[in-house]
């Protein structure tokens, strides 16, 4: 018997039928990979089982019990626990508090002494992989940080339906790997798992079946080893992608950004020095924690340097603040999408023109005509899953707000670009489009910095590759050089 079914869920928000009909089945010891493009409806129907969302039409039954007025409640007291795709923590409160308040209810939590409460964090969180002091609040925590928590989380509520929904968009292959344990475990012991995820070397690794959604409706379940991944993307997507890594090498010109002895207290990066040319695709390696996105924060201005130099066309500059970063055309997609990615309250078209609002404006007020000219050839571009360019950024999928917050740094026409994951939780489609967007932007003549978890996508992407640890460049490779091997040990801190 299934542990978990859906059977014929539909779900309309206002002008989108995001469920047309979804069916799945969940057995007790299974990783079950829930897959789909972009908006395909994948997270509405993690909201439905989680009773986050109540479903407009369809039946849902735990242990073949039919289940009625499915609210987050009582979707916990029934054993399901679920990582969300957006970490939703509480920022003012420390990781021990916000992993234990999940724990035991809001009213049981006020009793509960604090060297328990910490103890019993570090004992999660170690168990999720990763090496974070309880203490520290939520807020001094990076992106990939604040996902193991959310999946410390998890793993404490003993859940009998665990669903994890793109838990390893920021991970980085150690940290993926530590999960998989803990996958593996819990569904030795019984329970069942339902795991979204882009990646799909990653899904063919861990489930043991997978299920297909196109356009909120199911294509297909089948055993994970009868398929293959070509035989994934075709349900997926409905067609045939070959591109993986469309990296064409374009002539090189000057040197665009440089850094020089570069670091910073406050973002704990130190001594930091690269160049990058026009043309150039510059990968940025490293595990979670080595420094990347804060290396790419100072870069533009959010935690500035108080040593070395920052220099644009071989002139040192001073970027203090964001403002003076886009001023001298450096563009910056953080990892973050939430914090400074898209504002979630704003339609589409005005998320798109942000950062760019001097080219869409004139004498101070914004040309509407001009505005829906650049988003909506962003939103083409990019094929935005939406049905208006008016609709607010918070109802699009995750991985089309993705999508939109790169829109908003291409609009601005940068000289520097610093994408920092740009295609986490994107699909496979759109990935490659993204990619084959990047190559046209550097054979345009922009500097592009990226920074990856995916170590495929860094050595398939970049021109040169910077592998970073502890705060500081641990060596360059050329793409010729890369090698698999190589990046991993100079993340590790073993010297080259
Ligand atoms: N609150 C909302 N208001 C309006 N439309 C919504 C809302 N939430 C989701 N949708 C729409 O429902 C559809 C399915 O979205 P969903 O988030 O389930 O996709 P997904 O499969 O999880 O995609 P992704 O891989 O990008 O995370 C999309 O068209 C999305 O725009
Ligand atoms: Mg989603």
């Amino acid at each position: 018997m299934a542990l978990l079914t859906a059977t014929g869920i539909t779900k309309s928000y206002a002008g989108v039928q995001a469920l047309k009909g979804v069916s799945l089945a969940l057995r007790a010891g299974e990783v079950h990979a829930l897959l789909g493009e972009n908006g395909a409806g994948k997270s509405t129907l993690i909201k439905i089982i989680t009773g986050a969302v109540t479903a407009d039409a369809g039946t849902l039954t735990i242990d073949g019990a039919g289940v009625t007025h499915h609210t987050p409640s009582a979707a916990r007291a029934l054993g399901i626990a679920a990582v969300y795709q957006q970490p939703a923590l509480f920022a003012d409160l420390t990781v021990a508090e916000n992993i234990c308040m999940a724990l035991e209810g809001a009213s049981v939590w006020r009793r509960v002494d604090w060297a328990a409460r910490v103890k019993l964090a570090r004992e999660l969180l170690e168990r999720a992989g990763a090496d974070i002091d309880p203490e520290r609040t939520v807020a001094t925590l990076s992106m990939p940080e604040q996902q193991i928590v959310e999946i410390a989380k998890a793993i404490g509520a003993r859940a009998r339906i665990l669903i994890l929904d793109e838990p390893t968009a920021s991970l980085t292959e150690r940290e993926v790997e530590r999960l998989f344990r803990v996958i593996r475990s819990l569904r030795s012991e019984g329970a069942g798992i339902i795991y979204i995820s882009h990646r799909l070397d990653e899904v063919a690794e861990i489930a043991d079946r997978v299920t297909v959604l196109r356009d909120g409706q199911t294509v297909a379940t089948r055993e994970m080893k009868d398929v293959d991944r070509a035989e994934l993307i075709r349900l997926m997507v409905g067609r045939d992608i070959h591109a993986i890594f469309p990296k064409r090498t374009v002539p090189v010109g000057e040197i665009v950004l440089e850094a020089r002895g570069l670091g910073s207290r406050q973002a704990g990066i130190r001594d930091v020095s690269f160049t990058v040319r026009r043309g150039e695709i510059f990968g940025m390696a490293g595990l979670v924690g080595s420094g990347r996105t804060q290396l790419a924060e100072t870069l533009f201005g959010l935690t500035p340097a108080d040593r070395g130099e920052i220099l644009l066309h071989g002139r040192a500059v001073r970027i203090a603040t964001p403002a003076d970063a886009i001023a001298r055309k450096i563009g910056y997609l953080p990892e973050d999408r939430r914090q400074h990615g898209v504002v979630l309250e704003m339609a589409i078209a005005a998320n798109t023109t942000l950062a760019s609002l001097a080219a869409v404006s004139r004498h101070g007020l914004i040309d509407e005509a001009a505005e829906r000219r650049v988003a909506r050839a962003y939103v083409e571009r990019l094929r935005v899953k939406t049905h208006s360019l008016y609709a607010e950024a918070g109802s699009l999928s995750g991985g089309n707000q993705q999508k939109v917050a790169l829109a908003r740094w291409l609009a601005i026409g940068p000289e520097v670009l610093i994408l920092d994951e740009p295609t986490q939780g994107v699909d496979i489609g759109s990935k490659s489009e993204i990619h084959e967007m990047m190559v046209d932007l550097a054979a345009q003549g922009m500097a592009i910095v990226m920074i990856s978890s995916e170590l495929p996508e860094v050595m398939g992407m970049s021109d040169r590759i910077a592998v970073m640890h502890s705060g500081a460049l641990a060596g360059t490779l050329t793409r010729a050089e890369a090698t698999q091997e190589k990046l991993l040990a100079l993340a590790l801190g073993h010297a080259a």
